[in-house]
């Protein structure tokens, strides 16, 4: 769905690419019967999206849900046009090696070419870098593509979920930035609302911004969540999931009481942080940033283990899953690893790298939870 070997804008402009999806073409298939599973009592046919990121805009949304994901996430959204980082972005994960420096992994990377997709061994091993620094369309733009996803929360079953962030501008305080929130989540609310949607998601863990990312400072992330829900108790009917990355080792309890304060749940994890170097030792990002995150088959681990503290997190604090969701996010490519996610604890896995190129999946597992479907005309 997704050109690596082209920028951002142009992915965006030219929509999703089916010459970059398994096949050379996109599966639509539509769900025969009620819907069996659900999410914080929202129904999904399959427990399974695509997270914030690769669905750049609603062309991309409307691919994913013919696709069958009950859940795509649509990019996150700032509340002002923001670019990208330089191509390339996305580049294929060579070796990954513990022994980087500041406590990051480095990564050696190459060209993503499509004889790698087509290549079942190293398709279902692959790890990619995403370093695009949250690029965002006006608000004017991303509100109005957003609302004509409408139309697809009239059928029971499957729903379009928003993302957002505060931003943090060159020569702006804290403040700035709480507010900035606080605006960036009511215009993602308002954008939803009127839609029919139901899930909104507040990304406080992106790894290619300056500084730490949120959610690893307390103090940071509990400003951070009051900002956001200010607003968003105009609008009761939202359910607000908040999406982190790798866990502190400390305090896992007290980040979960905390965020079941003012959020219907998480979503983890985001990209795990690393040096990403050419096979030479150079820089290899468009950005010539030293570090960029990475995801895919590298990151199934941690994010599982990341889903199975939350979970017991969940517990110990007598939260029930009906209030209070997991999304599990990180390195799912098949029905096993989906399988693998939902033991863990996950209401609902997400799956990006394993989903960008490859969108039957969503068939594949229906077909082996025995969820009934007809498929459509291909395009
Ligand atoms: C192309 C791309 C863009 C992404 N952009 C975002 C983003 O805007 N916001 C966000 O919260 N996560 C973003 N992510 C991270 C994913 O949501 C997800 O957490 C990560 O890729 C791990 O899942 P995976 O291993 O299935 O790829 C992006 C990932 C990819 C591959």
């Amino acid at each position: 769905m997704y050109n690596p070997l082209a920028s951002y804008e142009e992915n965006l402009r030219k929509g999703p690419s089916p010459e970059w999806n398994e096949g050379g073409f996109f599966p639509k298939i539509e769900f025969t019967a009620e819907p069996r599973f659900s999410c914080l009592g929202i129904p999904l046919h399959l427990p399974l999206g695509i997270p914030a990121g690769p669905l750049l805009s609603s062309a991309y949304m409307k691919v994913a849900i013919d696709a069958g994901f009950s859940m795509p996430v649509y990019k996150t959204v700032r509340s002002s046009a923001w670019a990208s980082h330089p191509w390339p972005n996305v580049l294929s994960v060579e070796q990954l090696n513990d022994r980087g420096t500041q406590n990051r992994p480095t990564a050696t990377v190459v060209p993503l070419l499509k004889s790698v997709l087509s290549d079942a061994r190293k398709k279902s091993g692959l790890s990619i870098t995403n370093a695009f620094g949250v690029p965002s369309l006006s608000p004017g733009e991303w509100a109005s593509d957003f609302r004509t996803l409408s139309e697809l929360e009239r059928s029971p079953g499957r729903t379009a979920a928003l993302s957002f962030q505060g931003s943090r501008r060159e020569g702006e305080n804290w403040s700035h930035f709480l507010d900035d929130t606080s605006l960036c989540a009511q215009m993602a609310a308002q954008a939803l609302s009127s839609s029919g949607g139901k899930f909104l998601e507040m990304n406080v863990s992106c790894p290619n911004e300056s500084g730490a990312p949120i959610y690893t400072d307390f103090k940071a992330l509990t400003e951070t969540l009051q900002a956001a829900a200010a607003p968003l108790k105009f609008f009761p009917e939202l359910k607000l999931m908040v999406k982190l990355g790798v866990l502190p080792t400390q305090n896992l309890l007290g980040i979960v009481e905390l965020i079941a304060k003012y959020a219907h749940g998480i979503s983890a994890i985001n990209t795990l942080s690393a040096n990403i170097v050419t096979p030479a030792g150079e820089r290899a990002l468009g950005s010539k940033a030293e570090h960029g995150g990475i995801c895919g088959d590298a990151i199934r681990g941690v994010a599982l283990q990341t889903i199975s503290e939350l979970n017991r997190a969940r517990q110990a604090l007598g939260l029930e899953k009906n209030s209070f969701a997991l999304v599990g996010v990180g390195g799912c490519s098949s029905f096993e690893h989906l399988e693998e996610f939902l033991k863990a604890g996950a209401d609902v896995v997400h799956a990006a790298t394993g989903a960008m190129w490859h969108l039957q999946l969503a068939g594949e597992c229906a077909d082996r939870l025995g969820i009934p479907y007809s498929r459509k005309e291909t395009i």
